[in-house]
């Protein structure tokens, strides 16, 4: 698996210092309140479980499963929801968790959707973020790293299913799926 890697571009040492400096701006700016952090799968499995332990708050944890990608390498345009949120958010502080915001779609599908069963805030917490491929204007509010704009996988983020188990973020090589 790991030789399918052309570069390394986030090591453990590296995400788990991003996961640290976002816990505790979290931390700071949730002061007082109760957020309920939505994870969304699959591919904010490992960022959320690191994350969430340097939020140093009462959290509640909950899961949202949407599809945006049909085993490529592009977002298709539309995006479906596949498994529910198993709480009501109406009154919630929201926290969004991402793997990766690339054309925001997803990130627009989700905020929507909260905002319109009620959320009294949504925010979120993106892993990485891929601005050079936006297609509607929007922005996470907390940002592990920028990537430029190619195709990256490892640490929960797959092609085709695979390398959501690399510990480390790294580009494809373009032979795998070329
Ligand atoms: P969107 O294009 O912002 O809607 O992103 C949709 C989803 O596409 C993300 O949550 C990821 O799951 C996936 N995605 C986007 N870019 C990449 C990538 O470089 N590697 C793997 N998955 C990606
Ligand atoms: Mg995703």
């Amino acid at each position: 698996m790991n030789n399918d890697i052309e570069e390394v571009l986030f090591d453990q040492e590296q995400i788990h210092e991003a996961a640290v400096r976002l816990g505790q701006t979290i931390t700071k700016d949730y002061a007082g309140r109760k957020p309920l952090v939505l994870s969304v799968l699959k591919g904010a499995y490992l960022w959320t479980a690191d994350l969430v332990r340097e939020i140093d708050l009462y959290v509640d944890l909950e899961f949202i499963k949407i599809s945006s990608y049909h085993g490529g390498v592009t977002s298709s345009n539309e995006i479906q929801l596949v498994t529910d949120v198993q709480s009501d958010v109406a009154g919630r502080d929201v926290l969004i968790i991402e793997d990766i915001v690339d054309t925001g779609q997803s990130l627009r599908f989700l905020k929507d959707l909260l905002k319109d069963r009620g959320a009294n805030s949504v925010q979120v917490a993106t892993f990485l973020d891929k601005k050079g491929g936006r297609k509607i204007e929007i922005d996470a509010d907390y940002v592990g790293f920028d990537v430029r704009n190619e195709f990256v996988v490892g640490y929960g983020l797959d092609y085709a299913g695979l390398y959501r188990n690399l510990p480390y973020v790294g580009i494809l090589k373009k032979d795998i799926y070329s």
